[in-house]
């Protein structure tokens, strides 16, 4: 049976996966067994559609690169709406993340999750602010709330937890969940200054215009708190983590560093310490004998204390369109295994 799939959002992630999916098709069919149909998409920018036999995927993706909207199989409706009549065995909520609110993408995965229907999604928003109410709807309805890509794009973080580490107890989660500021920080040991580098990950797209949900920390803390929740069962709330960013950070403190054999990481800690769970972010000088001193760049890196392993860390790509996209796969097909309520 073809999973049915529907989009929110066809930006960078969404336009992924698509190609994703469309490039492995064979390869899928014959590893898995797994066919797909995308029946709906819905974009601020291009518009929504919806076919319940069938989308032109390959077209669409030729709009969107030539920045026009879709031609084919409209919609009028809205998006809870779409969400709610369409045929999809599961939605793809690829809206952008409000770590405030949560934004609109709180509705959809709502709306698909009441009208039984998988939730799949990169955007921290609802994983990392109603967690336990999502996974309590998902798990009445007799669905999945899956969420791989929320913490450093497809590197399997939540995945590798709940599978090859189970059976492990974690009692610290410790890493580096923003490839921003890691290449920021990566830039100024070779002797730039804070505003210069700021500026080059800007025009690089590494940074938006308003920096301040990389720098400040905020992203950090959005995943700190997703795997607090996750991976530690807390009910931590994101404005409890204490959060410092990288704004203060002056080519002095990495001189210092140096001194000493060390090296600045904007550093996200979940520790579990008897039963009491505790998050943060902050700049920590790390010394350079430990895995995550060598993680230089964009790149992002966790290392998890276990009971039985000791420490395991992985490193890996915390953003990108295939790299994201393949969070986004890889939670389709565990989907796709585990056949529940696959129509
Ligand atoms: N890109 C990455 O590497 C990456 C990595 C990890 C997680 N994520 C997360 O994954 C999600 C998608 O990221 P992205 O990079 O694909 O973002 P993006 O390129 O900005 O695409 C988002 C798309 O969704 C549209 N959109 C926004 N609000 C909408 C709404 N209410 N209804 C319908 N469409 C809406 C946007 O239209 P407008 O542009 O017109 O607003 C845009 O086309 C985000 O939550 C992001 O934080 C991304």
């Amino acid at each position: 049976m073809k999973q049915k799939i529907a989009l929110l959002g066809f930006g960078t992630v969404g336009q992924g996966i698509c190609e994703i999916l469309l490039n492995k098709k064979e390869y899928l069919k014959e590893k898995y067994n797994y066919e797909f149909e995308f029946v709906a998409v819905a974009d601020f920018a291009f518009g929504s559609v919806y076919n319940p036999n069938g989308l032109n995927i390959p077209a669409m993706l030729e709009e969107a690169k030539a920045k026009k909207k879709f031609t084919r199989d409209l919609t009028t409706l809205d998006n809870v709406s779409l969400i709610t009549k369409c045929n999809a065995d599961v939605v793809c909520e690829l809206t952008y993340t409000d770590l405030d609110t949560g934004g609109p993408a709180i509705e959809h995965c709502k709306a698909a999750l009441e009208s039984k229907k998988h939730i799949v999604t990169s955007n921290k928003g609802p994983a990392a602010l109603r967690y336990p109410e999502m996974k309590a709807l998902a798990d009445k309805k007799g669905v999945k709330f899956m969420i791989e890509g929320t913490v450093v794009a497809g590197t399997p973080i939540i995945n590798l937890v709940e599978g090859p580490l189970a059976g492990c107890e974690i009692s610290k989660i410790r890493g580096i969940l923003n490839g921003t500021t890691n290449y920021m920080l990566s830039e100024m040991e070779k002797g730039m200054g804070y505003d210069e580098v700021l500026k080059v990950a800007q025009d690089l797209g590494y940074a938006e215009a308003n920096p301040a949900g990389d720098v400040e920390g905020y992203d950090a803390r959005g995943k700190v708190t997703i795997l607090a929740n996750i991976v530690m069962g807390a009910s931590m709330k994101i404005n409890e983590v204490p959060c410092r960013g990288i704004t203060k950070i002056t080519s002095e403190d990495i001189q210092k560093a140096k001194d000493t054999n060390a090296r600045w990481k904007l550093i996200g800690t979940v520790e579990n310490k008897d039963g009491e769970i505790t998050g943060s972010v902050s700049p920590e000088m790390i010394d350079l004998s430990h895995p995550l001193a060598g993680v230089m760049g964009a790149t992002n890196a966790l290392t998890f204390t276990t009971d039985l392993l000791g420490d395991v860390t992985i490193v890996g790509p915390g953003a990108g369109r295939i790299e994201t996209g393949f969070s986004i796969l890889t939670d389709l097909l565990q989907i796709h295994n585990s056949s529940c309520n696959c129509k």
